[in-house]
Parts: C-alpha cells; structure tokens; sequence
C-alpha cells in the first residue's frame, strides 16, 4: 500500500511554489520523493522554498516565472526537464486575488486576474500536456476554489477565471485520457495565507490579531469540520493526485473544503 502513495523518482513543476498553498505543496511533494521545481514571480520565496527542501535531503531548483507569460512557463518546463530529466507532475497554483463589484471592474484588472489566474494555468496545462502525452504519462494538477461553487460579490473576477479552470481541467482530461495523463483540480475552502490576509490586515499592511482571530473563527465556523484550512490540508490532495493512488481519476474537481460545499 505505501507505494500507491510515494511519487519517488518523480519530477514536479510547481507554480506559487513561493507561498502559501504552492510552497506547502512543493515541500510535500518533495517529501514523498520527488525532486521539484519551485517557480513563482517572486524569486526571493521561491528560492526560500527551494533551501527548505535541499535542507530537509530533497532535490530542487527555483526559477522565477511569471505564469502570464507563455515563453516563461515554457523556459520552466524546460528546466525541468534539463535539470531533472523529465516532467512527471505540474501543479498549475499561482493565483491572484482581485477584489471588484462587476459595476467597479476595470478592464485593466479583468486582463490581469484573466491573465494569471486563466491564461497563466492554460499556459501550464497546455505545455505539460504536451510533454506528457510524448511520454504516455503524467498527472496535471490545477488550483480552483470554492469560487466555482458558491458565488460570492466582489471577488468576480477571480471566480470567473477558477470557473473557466475548473472547465479547462475536465476538457484536458478527456482529450489527455488516451495518453495516460491524468488532469484534475483541486478546490480549497478558506486556507490562511497570504492571500487571505487582507481579511486581517491593517492598513499598513501588518495583520491584526484580533480581526484575524474573528475572521478564521467565522469562517471556521461555516465548515462541517469546524475550522478552517491550513496550506498542508491542500497538498495532501495534490499528492494524492500525483500518485498512483489516484491512478483511475481524472477530471475530478477534489473539494478540500472541511465540507463547506458538497458536489
Ligand atoms: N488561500 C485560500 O483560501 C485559497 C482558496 C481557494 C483557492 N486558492 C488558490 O490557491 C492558490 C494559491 O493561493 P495561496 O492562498 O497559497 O496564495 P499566496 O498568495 O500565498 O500564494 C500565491 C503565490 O503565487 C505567486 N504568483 C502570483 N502571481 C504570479 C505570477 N504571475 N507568476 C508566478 N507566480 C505568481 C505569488 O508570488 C505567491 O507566491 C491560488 O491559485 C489561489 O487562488 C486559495
């Protein structure tokens, strides 16, 4: 049974890699055996990422990318492949929030959620794709939320672009079926990171104890489970989705949620 979850000898591209839900996945990921690529736009996390496996025995490099730029997300896949031989596992993460009623929306912030949190992911998918049915293998891992189950106002933009990945998702995966590469998502309730911060923080930027202990106590509370999530809740997910564990399923939107919402 203890093989069904290893992804040893694997080789991982992980995106977000420098926060957050990114950096927890790529530490597990390493830790169940794979050698990873930590990318993200912001070099310093991912580097900081990168040290925290090579200092706990794993192997890995970062690379900093920006995922809305179609020739960096290639030079990532590449340097995985250069540096580690092959692409086993690509975990589509970095992801940016924007908050606007539809009324406020400027087409400036449209284009760049659009940008990061769609084309950014399309990009990842489309090139690991690729890749992978060469080889006849692969599992492609995607970041949505529970955006795509319950509308919430203000945070259009955001929700329409995980609705749009979730649709990628199963797409992918019906058209990579025949060549064993497996394509799924995962949606995560309220995680604390640093994108969920801006429920807690003031305005200079440092968080407020006490707004954020009111904030994961509510939102805890809306949860069957009682709490809200932490970025280690979501990589157990991404791991099972690597493995071969989850060797029979594709398509599937995995909702790690504490049970908020139930599909
Ligand atoms: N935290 C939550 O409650 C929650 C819930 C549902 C879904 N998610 C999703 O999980 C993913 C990770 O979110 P998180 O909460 O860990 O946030 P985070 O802000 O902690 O991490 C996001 C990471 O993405 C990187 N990034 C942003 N733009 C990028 C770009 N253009 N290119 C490369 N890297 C870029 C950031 O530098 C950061 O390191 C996101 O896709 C997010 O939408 C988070």
């Amino acid at each position: 049974m203890n093989d069904l979850f290893t992804v040893s000898n694997q080789v991982a591209v992980v995106t977000g890699a420098g926060s957050g839900i990114g950096r927890a996945s790529a530490l597990a990921l390493s830790q169940s055996g794979a050698s990873v690529v930590c990318g993200d736009i912001d070099t310093r996390n991912a580097e900081i990422t990168k040290s925290l496996i090579v200092d706990g025995g794993g192997r890995a490099l970062s690379v900093s990318v920006d995922v809305s730029k179609r020739e960096q997300v290639g030079a990532l896949i590449d340097m995985a492949i250069e540096e580690f031989g092959t692409l086993d596992i690509m975990c589509n993460i970095a992801g940016i929030m924007h908050q606007s009623t539809v009324l406020e929306t400027q087409d400036s912030d449209l284009d760049r959620v659009l940008d990061v949190n769609l084309k950014g992911v399309f990009y990842g998918c489309q090139i690991a794709a690729s890749e992978m049915s060469k080889r006849r293998s692969g599992s492609i891992i995607n970041m949505v939320s529970s955006a795509i189950d319950a509308p919430a106002p203000g945070i259009v933009c955001y929700a329409m672009a995980k609705a749009a990945v979730a649709q990628l998702t199963k797409t992918l995966a019906i058209e990579m079926g025949k060549y064993n590469v497996r394509v799924n998502a995962v949606a995560p309730g309220f995680v604390v990171t640093a994108m969920t911060s801006r429920h807690f923080q003031l305005d200079d930027g440092s968080v407020d104890p006490e707004r954020r202990e009111a904030v994961v106590t509510s939102m805890g509370k809306m949860a069957p489970l009682r709490r809200v999530g932490e970025p280690e809740d979501i990589a157990g997910a991404v791991v099972y989705l690597a493995s071969n564990a989850a060797s029979f399923v594709t398509g599937q939107i995995i909702r790690v949620n504490g049970g908020v919402s139930m599909q």
